[in-house]
């Protein structure tokens, strides 16, 4: 297996189906429209992903994630990942605005739960479960990830919860392991989740670059604190 690089992550083989997931500095945004580097926002991620990686298996959730191996690696299972994004949403914000009438920060009922076909050249459309059938991605291995992601987003709404985050929304990637199981893989991090701050509804995530609505770093840091300190 060669060395994999993508816009935030570089994964490297180990052996025994196990790879080395590294977090770079560098952060993008509208598909690569956006660009900039954070010095440390790669350590920020890896610790904050094993942080919730650790939380999600202690419940029952099976994800990749083995380890931490440095300050921006972590060691986690090999998978053969689904060319898909699965993106699960309390509140509404970013593109749900484009689909439907709801203002921003509108508290959704239920969760909506939405798929996306990764391919950065058709821009990460999204699509139902018949396109994901023509894909060759079956009903009951997309019921099986809607099941995880919903359970997933419960966990990790409560326990964003009782650190005065509010999870509003956040996208998840799976892959099938050695074994054939489905398992959550890559990260979870200010880079794939939207974050509020419960009380000021200030940004704890990427929308801070999307949006230049101050310092990345700090907004981060924040978060991290959050996580690690007494709750
Ligand atoms: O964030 P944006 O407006 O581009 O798209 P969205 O559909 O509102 O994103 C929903 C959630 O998925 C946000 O928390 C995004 O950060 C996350 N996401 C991601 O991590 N990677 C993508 N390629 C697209 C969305």
């Amino acid at each position: 297996m060669r060395v994999y690089e993508g816009k935030a992550k570089r994964i490297v083989p180990l052996d025994e189906g196990k790879v080395i997931m590294e977090f770079k500095d560098d952060a993008t945004a509208f598909n690569g429209g956006k660009k900039g580097e954070f010095k440390g926002k790669g350590s920020l991620n890896a610790q904050i992903s094993a942080v919730l990686f650790r939380v999600l298996e202690e419940r029952g959730v099976k994800t990749h994630f083995i380890g931490v191996a440095g300050d921006n690696r972590l060691i986690v299972e090999r998978l053969r990942m689904y060319p898909l994004e699965v993106v699960v949403r309390n509140v509404v914000a970013g593109s749900l605005k484009k689909r439907l009438p709801l203002a921003e920060g509108t508290e959704l009922a239920e969760p909506i739960v939405e798929l996306y076909y990764k391919d950065d050249d058709l821009g990460d459309p999204m699509i139902n479960r018949y396109h994901a059938k023509a894909l060759g991605i079956s009903e009951g291995e997309i019921d099986e990830m809607e099941r995880i992601a919903l359970k997933v987003n419960e966990i990790l709404k409560e326990y964003f919860a009782s650190r005065g985050v509010v999870l509003v929304d956040f996208k998840l990637e799976f892959g099938k392991n050695g074994r054939g199981e489905i398992v959550l893989g890559d990260e979870i991090s200010p880079d794939t989740c939207r974050l509020w701050d419960a009380r000021t509804k200030g940004s704890l995530d990427k929308d801070v670059f999307r949006f230049d609505r101050g310092d990345l770093m700090e907004a981060y840091g924040e978060l991290y604190r959050r996580l690690v300190g007494d709750s």
